[in-house]
């Protein structure tokens, strides 16, 4: 039997839309929902959307597109991608980064879906999420993720609701789901911002957001730090940096064209977050709550803007929770699907093999995590650990390295040449290059950089 007979079909998607569906599911979640708006309100309003946009036009298009156009080329999970040979061995030292990133990521995503499903089963059976006894959220979250018992339940909840999609493989199961979740999740979130913005003194969240605030930008640390916050949030939620793009663009058919989809991606990805923002922000100052960001965000402060507006606010808790997890689901099972991916074409076992083996590794990492929520077990906060680790180091380096790899070992006439595939974006593709091989790279030193500088900051 020939060696392409022998080799396994892979997995595509059927058709555009599916595809952007899925590369949004990956980029859309928490990054958008509890961090963006925080994070472009306290850094200057206005001045970080506009100085965000740019990022994402100049870099991360370029990251993300690079990604895709590596994967489709070599058509192969990140190992096999990644692949060179140095002294005559064959190694793969970013393909396994691009493992290692998201089993750190995935092992504290899955904890937080976990809160999550907690906090919609809990509103959609009636519960407040609120302790009458002294009119607070807090407690009730911190005694939750406190519990050993129950938080790693809702861990293994939500790593089995992924593991139930990606089963069924890229078509019938990641594409599939993504194409229902996503346009429900866009909806919901309109109708959640309709709902903020009608709240009494909605205008001072819109002016925390919208407004340009010099005096804000100084109080940050001026602007190479609000530029630092800026391009951090734009890698991690466009998820580049750790193989994701390259696993899905290796699932993009010959007949697509790279930079007008990446562009889509980037677009809706910004939509989100900003509407995410005048979803959020308005009722936080609303209900007269400090903005903030982050679990307590999501988990203490909202939920008491929920309370103030009674039975209808179960029901809009109910809709805000359902988006925040269909957000995280699409990009867990992204991330899984790197890990999935590659083990399933190493090892030769089946689709769910891989799936429950890669599982089952998670299933304890995650139990792990989720335990070190409570001081008094390991003494050690993984999860802000893991985050750490991984979005101050590992998603920098792993992106310079794929530039490099890029411009050395594939080469750039053949990289753009697939880029470039079923496009005429010729002008476009000068500039692209321009930035993959210096702009990119030197810009992502200096978040590196940064990030070891202030690694206490948040
Ligand atoms: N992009 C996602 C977000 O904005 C986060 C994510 C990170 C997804 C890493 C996958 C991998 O939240």
């Amino acid at each position: 039997m020939s060696d392409l007979m022998e080799k396994k079909q892979r997995g595509a998607w059927s058709s555009k839309f599916g595809f952007i569906m899925a590369a949004v599911g990956s980029a859309v979640g928490l990054g958008n929902i509890w961090r963006f708006p925080y994070i472009a309100g306290t850094s200057g309003g206005a001045l970080f959307l506009i100085l965000y946009v740019v990022i994402v036009a100049v870099l991360g298009f370029a990251m993300l597109s690079l990604e895709f156009a590596i994967g489709r080329y070599k058509n192969a999970n990140v190992v096999d991608a990644f692949r060179m040979e140095v002294r005559g061995k064959k190694v793969s030292p970013i393909g396994w980064l691009c493992m290692l990133t998201p089993f750190l990521i995935v092992s504290y995503y899955t904890v937080i879906g976990g809160w999550l499903v907690k906090y919609t089963v809990g509103y959609i059976a009636g519960g407040g999420m609120f302790d009458e006894s002294n009119g607070t959220t807090a407690n009730i979250f911190t005694n939750f993720i406190e519990d050993p018992l129950w938080s790693s339940v809702f861990t293994v909840i939500f790593l089995v609701m992924c593991l139930a999609v990606l089963i069924f493989g890229v078509k019938k199961g990641i594409e599939k789901v993504s194409k229902i979740l996503m346009p429900a999740l866009f909806f919901m979130l309109i109708f959640v911002a309709v709902v903020a913005v009608t709240m009494p003194n909605a205008g001072e969240g819109l002016k925390f957001l919208f407004v340009p605030d010099f005096g804000s930008v100084a109080e940050n640390g001026g602007i190479l730090n609000v530029l630092n916050n800026a391009m951090g949030q734009a890698f991690f939620s466009l998820s580049v940096g750790m193989g994701i793009a390259v696993t899905y663009g290796s699932y993009i058919k010959k007949d697509q064209n790279i930079p007008k989809n990446t562009l889509l991606v980037c677009v809706l990805d910004s939509l989100v977050a900003i509407i995410a923002g005048i979803a959020i922000m308005p009722a936080v100052f609303s209900a007269g709550l400090e903005p903030n960001k982050g679990a307590g965000l999501v988990f203490v402060s909202l939920p008491m803007v929920f309370k103030t507006l009674g039975n209808f606010g179960i029901v809009v808790a109910v809709l805000f929770f359902l988006l925040i997890l269909f957000a995280a689901w699409t990009s867990a099972i992204s991330i899984l699907e790197v890990l999935i991916a590659s083990v399933e074409e190493k090892t030769k076992l089946s689709r769910k093999a891989s799936t429950l083996a890669v599982g089952a590794v998670i299933l304890v990492t995650g139990i792990i995590v989720s335990l070190s929520q409570n001081p008094s077990i390991f003494g050690v906060d993984l999860l802000d650990l893991f985050d750490k680790i991984t979005n101050k180091i590992l998603l920098p380096l792993t992106s310079i390295l794929i530039c490099l790899f890029a411009v050395f070992k594939i080469g750039m006439k053949n990289i753009k040449q697939e880029f470039l595939l079923n496009s005429e974006a010729t002008g476009l593709a000068k500039f692209w290059e321009f930035s993959v091989k210096y702009i990119s790279p030197v810009l992502i030193l200096f978040v590196f950089v940064m990030g070891l500088i202030f690694w206490n900051a948040t």
